[in-house]
C-alpha cells in the first residue's frame, strides 16, 4: 500500500489540504499527516472547528463520503523530530506540502530541517523521492522567487495553488479539486478529479 507524507502548513487554502486528503484517502493511501501550529489554526478559521485535526477523518468522511479505515490516517506532531518520517529508512514514497508557507518553503529551500514538516521534506530530496510543494502568496518577493528555484533544483515540484478556469467551475470545490487532482499527478497517482483537456 502506497504511504504518503501530507504536511499542512500556514498559508492560506486550506479546504486545497482537505481536498487532497480527501482524495488520496480514497486512492488507497495511507497518510502520515502532519500540521504546523499555523496551518492548524487556518485550517479552523478558513473551514471551522469541524476540521480541527482529531475532527479531521470524520469531517473528509462526511464532506466527501470517503470512509477513513482505522490506520488509514497517522497523525504526527510537528515537532516531533523523532517521528518515522525524519529518516529515510521509513517507507513514505512521496510527500506534498499543501498549502506551503514561504517560512516553510525557505527552510526546505536551506535544508533548516526545524520542524518534522522540514525535516521529512528534506528526506524525500536526499532520497530522491517525490516532492510537491503547492506554495500561496501573492505577490512574491525576490527571496521567495529565489526559494522556489532552490527547492526546485534539488528536486522539488513546485506547484503553485493556482486553480484553472478552463474546465468551467462552478463551485469553490470544483477549484479545490483541480488543485487536488494536480497535486495526486504531481505525486505519481491517475486522477479524475477535473476533466482532462482534449483539444480545441
Ligand atoms: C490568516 C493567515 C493567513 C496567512 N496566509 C499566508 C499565505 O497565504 N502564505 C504564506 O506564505 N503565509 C501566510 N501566513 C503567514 C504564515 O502563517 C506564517 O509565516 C507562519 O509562521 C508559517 O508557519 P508554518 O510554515 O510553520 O505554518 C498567514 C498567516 C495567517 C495568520
Amino acid at each position: 500500500m502506497t504511504h504518503v507524507a501530507l504536511g499542512i502548513t500556514g498559508a492560506s487554502g486550506a479546504l486545497y489540504a482537505v481536498r487532497t486528503l480527501a482524495a488520496l484517502l480514497a486512492h488507497g493511501a495511507t497518510v502520515e499527516l502532519v500540521v504546523s501550529d499555523y496551518g492548524r489554526r487556518l485550517l479552523r478559521d478558513e473551514i471551522g472547528p469541524e476540521a480541527a485535526i482529531d475532527r479531521l477523518a470524520t469531517y473528509v468522511t462526511s464532506r466527501y463520503g470517503v470512509a477513513v479505515e482505522p490506520g488509514r490516517l497517522v497523525v504526527h506532531s510537528n515537532r516531533d523530530l523523532g517521528a518515522s518520517l525524519a529518516s529515510g529508512s521509513q517507507g513514505c514514497e512521496a510527500m506534498v506540502i499543501v498549502p506551503c508557507s514561504m517560512k516553510t518553503l525557505a527552510g526546505i529551500a536551506h535544508g533548516l530541517s526545524r520542524s518534522l514538516i522540514e525535516r521529512a521534506a528534506d528526506v524525500m530530496l536526499k532520497e530522491k523521492r517525490r516532492l510537491v510543494l503547492v506554495p500561496r502568496e501573492t505577490p512574491m518577493s525576490l527571496p521567495e522567487l529565489r526559494n522556489m528555484v532552490l527547492c526546485a533544483e534539488a528536486g522539488a515540484m513546485i506547484l503553485p495553488a493556482m486553480p484553472a478556469f478552463y474546465q468551467q467551475p462552478k463551485t469553490i470545490d470544483d477549484l479545490a479539486a483541480f488543485i487536488a487532482g494536480k497535486i495526486l499527478n504531481g505525486l505519481g497517482f491517475d486522477q479524475q478529479l477535473f476533466p482532462a483537456w482534449k483539444g480545441q
